[in-house]
């Protein structure tokens, strides 16, 4: 990801603007009582963006910057299910937050049949639906509906930092262990070592945060993720 100093070099207007609409005007639109609108943010961003990549991903940087940035998070993603070992062909596997289906894309290619994608909003499902007919898109919001199937594979990659609240982690934590099968594994990204609150939207959880809520959990493997770590823990 490119530094802040960087950005505004290349484009000092568009870094204002840009600046100004996410420290000023977006809270005002979407801040709601210490949270925000999730719902109502993303389907909002994704209408404006369509299927670029600038929409799930970095809206700072180029479309071919996004680009190469999401190969690399997908070479982390697919490292980290070989060393699991996942079958993809059998595995049943929930993607959470699944967006513009980056993810979704991958696993079609590595022959996965059963898979489950949810979101909070549902922008993407006609084009997900059409280009994907044998996957489940369902809409559903992690921190307060309640998720139901077993899985052997659970991914949540680029979400969690979107979610803002102790009780919205821990309430889409109890859905990721409700519905992971025994010995299932969870794959989450980013994980920083250290938490912060950083735009209204974002709240990055710390490594010793997130085990909290899985103590009785292995962490079974961890690969580079961007600045942070992509983890996996499997189910007991
Ligand atoms: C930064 S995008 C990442 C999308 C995709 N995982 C990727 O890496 O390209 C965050 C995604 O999480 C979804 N999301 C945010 N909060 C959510 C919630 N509470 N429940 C379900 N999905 C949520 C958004 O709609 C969006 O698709």
């Amino acid at each position: 990801m490119t530094g802040m100093f960087s950005r505004f070099k290349k484009d000092p207007f568009a870094f204002l603007c840009r600046a100004f609409n996410k420290l000023v005007v977006a809270p005002f639109k979407y801040r709601v009582k210490g949270n925000y609108d999730a719902e109502r943010y993303w389907k909002d961003r994704f209408t404006r963006y369509g299927l670029s990549l600038k929409g799930v991903g970095d809206e700072g940087i180029s479309d071919a910057e996004n680009d190469t940035m999401y190969q690399k998070a997908g070479r982390s993603f697919l490292s980290l299910c070989r060393q699991r070992r996942v079958d993809f062909p059998t595995a049943r596997i929930l993607e959470i937050g699944c967006g513009n289906g980056f993810y979704a894309n991958l696993l079609a290619e590595q022959g996965v049949r059963h898979y489950v994608g949810i979101d909070i909003t549902d922008v993407f499902f006609p084009e997900l639906r059409r280009r994907h007919p044998s996957f489940q898109f369902s809409r559903l919001d992690i921190t307060s509906d309640g998720l139901r199937g077993e899985f052997d594979l659970i991914l949540m990659i680029d979400v969690i930092e979107h979610i803002t609240s102790d009780t919205g982690l821990q309430a889409a934590f109890d859905n990721v262990k409700n519905c992971l099968a025994q010995n299932g594994i969870f794959l989450v990204a980013p994980v920083p070592e250290k938490g912060k609150r950083s735009l209204f939207y974002v709240r990055f959880w710390s490594l010793s945060e997130i085990m909290r809520h899985f103590t009785d959990f292995d962490v079974v493997a961890s690969v580079p993720f961007r600045y942070n770590r992509m983890l996996a823990v499997r189910k007991p």
